[in-house]
C-alpha cells in the first residue's frame, strides 16, 4: 500500500471523516436520496412525522385511513380529500431550503451522479438542479391527466381547480383528472427503474430526509457497492443506514446537517451564496 495514498475508506464513522473522504477526491459519482424532510423547514409539513406529519392532519377529511388520500382506488371513489389537500402541496408559494441548495452545490462540483427524490414539490428543480440529474420517483405535478382516458390536462385549468378546491374532469371524456404524482396503487414512473440500478456505481451514497417507509423507492441505498459510504442526514435512524460498517449516521435537523457537512469541506460560503440566490 503506497502509504500516503489517503485511504479509499472512511477512517471513522464520523461527519469529518465523510469530508476528508470528499475533500481526498474519492467521491466523485455521488447518489443522493431524499424525502419530504428536507422540504419541511421550507413549510411543506412530511407525512409521518407524529403531530406535524400530513397523516397526522387528516381527520377533517374522514378518511378509512390516512394513506387514503393517496391512494387510486379510494381517489376513483372520492377524489375530494386529495383536492382539499392539493392547495397545501401544489409547488409554487414555497422556497428551496439550504438543503435543496446543497444538492445543487454538489452539482455545480461535477460531483453529482443522480438524486432520486420522493418529493412532489419540485423544490430541487428551483433550487437549481437540472432535471436530467433528478429521478422524481413519485412524479410531480409538474403535469396531470385523465386517468379514464390518459389524455393531458392544461396546466392552466389544473390550477384554477386546485385553487377553488373543485375536481377538474377530463375535456375529453369527463373522466377524473389527477397530477401525475404516484399513488399507492400505482407503478412508478419507468424513469425510476431504468435508473435504480445507478447507486452500485457511486462512491458515496447520502440520504435526507425520509423514513425509507415507502418500497420500491426504500431499497435504493441496498444498491449501493459493499465499500461505498452511505451517509444518512435525517432526526431518526432509518431503513438499514447505520448496518454496514461505513455507514455514517448524522442525526438531527437535516438542514444543520448539511450546514456543518458544506463546513467541514471548506464550502460553507459558497452554500450560502448559492441559497441565497434561490
Ligand atoms: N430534518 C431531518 N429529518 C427530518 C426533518 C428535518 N427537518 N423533518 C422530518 N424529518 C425526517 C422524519 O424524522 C422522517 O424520518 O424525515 C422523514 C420523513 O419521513 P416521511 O414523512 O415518511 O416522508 P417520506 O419518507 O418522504 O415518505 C415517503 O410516503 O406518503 C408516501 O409517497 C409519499 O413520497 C412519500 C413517501
Amino acid at each position: 500500500i503506497d502509504e500516503d495514498e489517503p485511504t479509499r475508506t472512511l477512517d471513522s464513522r464520523t461527519l469529518e471523516s465523510v469530508a476528508t473522504f470528499i475533500k481526498n477526491g474519492h467521491a466523485r459519482k455521488i447518489v443522493v436520496m431524499t424525502g419530504a424532510g428536507i422540504s419541511t423547514s421550507a413549510g411543506i409539513p412530511d407525512f409521518r412525522s407524529p403531530d406535524t406529519g400530513i397523516y397526522a392532519n387528516l381527520a377533517q377529511l374522514n378518511l378509512p385511513y390516512a394513506e387514503a388520500v393517496f391512494d387510486i382506488s379510494y381517489f376513483r371513489n372520492n377524489p375530494l380529500p386529495f383536492y382539499t389537500l392539493a392547495q397545501e402541496l401544489y409547488p409554487g408559494k414555497y422556497r428551496p431550503t439550504i438543503t435543496h441548495s446543497f444538492i445543487n452545490l454538489l452539482y455545480q462540483k461535477g460531483l453529482l451522479l443522480k438524486l432520486f427524490t420522493q418529493n412532489i414539490d419540485c423544490l430541487e428543480r428551483e433550487a437549481g438542479v437540472p432535471g436530467d440529474v433528478i429521478v422524481e420517483a413519485h412524479g410531480s405535478f409538474a403535469r396531470q391527466s385523465c386517468v379514464e382516458c390518459k389524455h393531458p390536462y392544461p396546466q392552466d385549468l389544473m390550477q384554477k381547480a386546485i385553487h377553488e378546491k373543485s375536481v377538474p374532469t377530463c375535456l375529453e371524456c369527463n373522466g377524473l383528472v389527477k397530477p401525475e404524482i404516484v399513488f399507492f396503487g400505482e407503478q412508478l414512473p419507468t424513469e425510476f427503474f431504468a435508473n435504480r440500478g445507478l447507486p452500485v456505481e457511486a462512491d458515496l451514497c447520502i440520504v435526507m430526509g425520509t423514513s425509507l417507509s415507502v418500497q420500491p423507492f426504500a431499497s435504493l441505498p441496498e444498491f449501493c457497492s459493499q465499500g461505498t459510504p452511505r451517509v444518512l442526514i435525517n432526526q431518526e435512524r432509518v431503513g438499514t443506514m447505520g448496518s454496514r460498517s461505513d455507514d455514517v449516521l448524522i442525526l438531527g435537523d437535516c438542514d444543520g446537517g448539511v450546514r456543518k457537512l458544506a463546513e467541514a469541506c471548506g464550502w460553507l460560503e459558497e452554500l450560502n451564496e448559492l441559497w441565497a440566490k434561490t
